[in-house]
């Protein structure tokens, strides 16, 4: 296989970062994974007049451009929501084409399907950047660590609301500034209510913990509380008591089963979470061989959400090149007992 053709299905922050990074590294593809990636199809919802930051001739507006052309093998899901996003990958997966995802709202709800579509045709299905941007996280949690019992994963996984509780704490902007501020910068979600409600967070929790406790974890299972009631008051106080106020998500597998959720914590200001500052997540892994472990790095943003994406990219792309599969054709989880936390 010289050149492996793809397609790209959503072209704003992310999907122009992709397309772009792809550009970057285009000259020496070959040589980083045997094969060049030629993209062959954009998909978006409507086509604009003019569009100079992608090659106009590959946009299309109809998905069956993508699905009908066998020499795509694999395509990257970079449109956001559950439908039609789900719906389009599941086609792409039965007719064996690889997906690559960043797509946290669908993982996080219907990922086990996605995965078990992927296992019955013998295609890769990866989604490392649906958790923490630009962090390696996915990949560490089920191949580098994979011979620890993972006890807890913690940490600051939204970017957004990182910025935006960084900006009203060191500059006193008010939260509306401040998440302007973020949308504008491309961190924020389509909707931004699933940053600052927490949502997004949870989401991710909910992957990373399925992933790293070879669990079934939904959504539905995660106690989620966002930030839209911290005052600059609130602020203040922790100031005053040497605290600072962040949103973590917090994963626990514990022996009466696991625990799930996302809150407002104040933190003291010597914590190492309290220094992670802007757009930068951080995440703590406790294994019981390597013990504590982080992870940190840009959550959200074009370039940095580009890097997860085509590091699947390319490990895709080695994968169909060398005939096999990667991680992700395996969908083994265990039944753990998880735990409602009560509103
Ligand atoms: P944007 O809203 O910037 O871009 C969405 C793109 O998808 C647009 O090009 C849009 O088309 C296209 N699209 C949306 N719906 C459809 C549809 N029904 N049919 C065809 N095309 C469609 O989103 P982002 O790039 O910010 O996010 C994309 C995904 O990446 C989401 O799942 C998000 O959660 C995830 N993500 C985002 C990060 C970030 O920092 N922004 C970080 C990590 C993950 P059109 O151009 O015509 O509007
Ligand atoms: N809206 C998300 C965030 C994007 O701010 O973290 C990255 O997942």
């Amino acid at each position: 296989t010289k050149s492996i053709r793809i397609a790209i299905m959503g072209a704003g922050t992310v999907g122009g970062g992709v397309y772009k990074l792809l550009q970057m590294r285009k000259s020496d593809m070959y040589q980083r994974v045997g094969a060049d990636i030629e993209i062959a199809k954009i998909l978006v919802k409507s086509i604009p007049e003019t569009r100079k930051d992608v090659d106009a001739s590959l946009l299309t507006e109809n998905f069956d451009d993508i699905m009908n052309d066998d020499s795509i093998q694999l395509v990257v899901e970079v449109m956001g929501g559950i439908e039609p996003a789900r719906t389009f990958i599941l086609r792409c997966l039965n007719s064996g084409k690889s997906v690559v995802s960043a797509n946290k709202d669908l993982i996080a709800v219907h990922g086990r399907e996605l995965l078990d579509a992927a296992e019955a045709n013998k295609v890769d299905f990866m989604f490392e950047a649906s958790c923490a941007g630009g962090i390696p996280i996915i990949r560490p949690l089920k191949q580098c660590l994979i011979a620890n019992e993972i006890t807890e994963i913690m940490g600051i996984v939204n970017g957004t609301t990182n910025y935006i509780l960084t900006k009203m704490a060191q500059e006193g902007m008010e939260f509306e500034e401040a998440l302007a501020k973020a949308t504008e910068l491309g961190y924020a979600e389509a909707d931004p209510t699933a940053d600052v409600e927490g949502l997004d967070a949870g989401r991710k929790m909910a992957i990373m913990g399925s992933i790293g406790f070879h669990s079934r974890i939904t959504f539905d299972d995660v106690y989620t509380e966002g930030i839209t009631h911290i005052t600059s008051k609130d602020i203040k106080y922790a100031k005053d008591m040497d605290c600072v106020i962040k949103l973590l998500g917090i994963a626990r597998n514990t022996d009466n089963g696991v625990e799930v959720r996302v809150h407002p914590t104040l933190i003291s200001k010597e914590h190492p979470l309290a220094s992670v500052n802007d757009v930068f997540n951080a995440v703590f892994v406790h294994g019981d061989a390597v013990d504590d472990t982080m992870f940190y790095g840009r959550g959200a943003g074009e370039m940095p959400t580009a890097s997860a994406v085509v590091g699947d990219v390319l490990e895709v792309a080695r994968n169909i090149k060398g005939k096999c599969l990667g991680m992700f054709g395996c969908t083994c989880y265990r039944e753990l007992p998880i735990k409602q936390i009560g509103d």
